[in-house]
C-alpha cells in the first residue's frame, strides 16, 4: 500500500505508527544494501541542506544520505546565506523552493522552520531545533529495534535535560509504543505540551510517565539515554543545570537498576565523565556508536519517504 507522504517533517508529529514502522523497516534494507549499491530514488533531484549551528552528524549524514540516493546536497552556513544579512524566511523559502526539491534546515527557534515550512513549495526538514530533533528520534528507534527488534512495549528510561531530543523521543516513541519514562529535574522538565501531544499519540502497549526520579525511571529499563546538560543556545545557563543535573548523571549506579541486557543511548556530542559515565559510553553496553551510525541509515529512508510522492 502507498503511504500518504507528509509535505514536511519538523517534529516528527506528521507520521503515524505505521508510517514509523515501514520507515524503520525500511532504514534496516538499506543498512544492508549500502555497500552493494543503494537505489537511487533521488536521482536528478538535489536538497538544501542549511546548517545556521554547528554538527558533525546531522551534517555529514545527510549529506552522504543524500549523495548515496542519487542526488545532490547544496550544503550551506546560515552565514553564508542572505537570510543572515535580513533577507525574510519567506523570501529563502519562496527561492530555496525554485531551485531544489527539499530544504532541511538545523536552527534555534523552532517558529523559524515553521515559517519557512509555509512558504516553501517542497518539503522541509527540521536538522535539530531548540525543541524538536525528530531525525535523531529516528536513528534512535532504529537502533532499539536492531536490539530489541519489539519496541512496543519496550522500557526505556531518558535521564537528565527535558530537552529537543527528549522531545522528539517523547513524540516518535509514542508512536512506536515504547514505554517511556523520562526523569529529569522538575525545572528542566520537558515541555508539558509536547508531553501531552505525546500521550495523545500513543501507540498500543505504550506507555509515558515524566518524573524526577533517575533511579525509578531506570528500573528494569532495557535502554538508558540521556544527551548534554548544555546544549546549544543555553550556555548562558550553563551553572545552573550543571548543579542541577548532577544526580541525573547516566552511571553504573543507575545502569545497576537497569535490565541486565539494557544498552546505554546518547545522540552525541557527549562529554565523558559530565553527564555519562565513559565506562558506559565505551563500554559493552554502549549502543551510541551505532545509534551515530544509524542517523544516515534512518534519514534515507526518510528522504526516499518525503520524495516519493512529490
Ligand atoms: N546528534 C547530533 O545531531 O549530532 P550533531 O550535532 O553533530 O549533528
Ligand atoms: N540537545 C543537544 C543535541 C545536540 C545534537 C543540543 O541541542 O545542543
Amino acid at each position: 500500500s502507498r503511504l500518504a507522504a507528509p509535505r514536511h517533517f519538523l517534529t516528527g508529529e506528521e507520521i503515524d505508527g505505521a508510517t514509523l514502522a515501514a520507515l524503520l523497516a525500511r532504514s534496516r534494507v538499506l543498512k544492508q544494501g549500502r555497500r552493494s549499491g543503494s537505489p537511487k530514488p533521488l536521482a536528478g533531484r538535489s536538497a538544501a541542506l542549511v546548517f545556521e549551528r554547528p554538527s558533525t552528524r546531522t551534517r555529514v549524514s545527510f549529506e552522504l544520505a543524500v549523495v548515496e540516493l542519487g542526488g545532490y546536497p547544496v550544503v550551506l552556513r546560515g552565514d553564508e546565506l542572505q537570510l543572515a544579512r535580513g533577507e525574510s524566511i519567506r523570501d529563502t523559502a519562496l527561492v530555496l523552493s525554485r531551485y531544489v526539491d527539499l530544504i532541511a534546515v538545523r536552527t534555534g527557534d523552532h517558529a523559524k522552520l515553521e515559517e519557512l515550512a509555509r512558504h516553501a513549495s517542497v518539503p522541509v526538514v527540521n536538522l535539530l531545533s531548540q525543541q524538536h530533533h525528530p531525525c535523531q528520534a529516528l536513528a534512535d528507534l532504529l537502533t532499539l529495534a536492531e536490539r530489541f527488534e519489539e519496541l512496543r512495549g519496550l522500557p526505556v528510561a531518558w535521564v537528565g535535560d527535558g530537552n529537543n531530543v527528549a522531545h522528539s523521543l517523547l513524540l516518535l516513541g509514542a508512536r512506536a509504543g515504547l514505554d517511556l519514562r523520562v526523569a529529569t529535574p522538575p525545572a528542566l522538565a520537558p515541555d508539558p505540551e509536547i508531553v501531552e501531544r505525546a500521550r495523545a499519540a500513543l501507540e498500543s502497549g505504550g506507555r509515558i510517565s515524566v518524573g524526577s526520579d533517575p533511579i525509578a525511571a531506570a528500573r528494569g529499563a532495557r535502554a538508558l539515554y540521556t544527551d548534554v546538560w548544555v546544549s546549544m543556545g543555553r550556555e548562558q545557563d550553563a551553572d545552573r543545570r550543571r548543579a542541577l543535573l548532577a544526580p541525573f548523571r547516566l552511571d553504573e549506579r543507575l545502569m545497576r537498576n537497569a535490565a541486565e541486557d539494557a544498552v546505554v543511548l546518547h545522540c552525541l556530542p557527549a562529554h565523558p565523565d559530565e553527564e555519562i559515565a565513559s565506562d558506559l559510553l565505551y563500554g559493552e553496553q554502549s549502543a551510541v556508536w551505532d545509534q551515530a551510525e544509524n542517523r544516515l541509515h534512518a534519514q534515507k529512508a526518510l528522504l526516499e519517504f518525503l520524495l516519493a510522492n512529490e
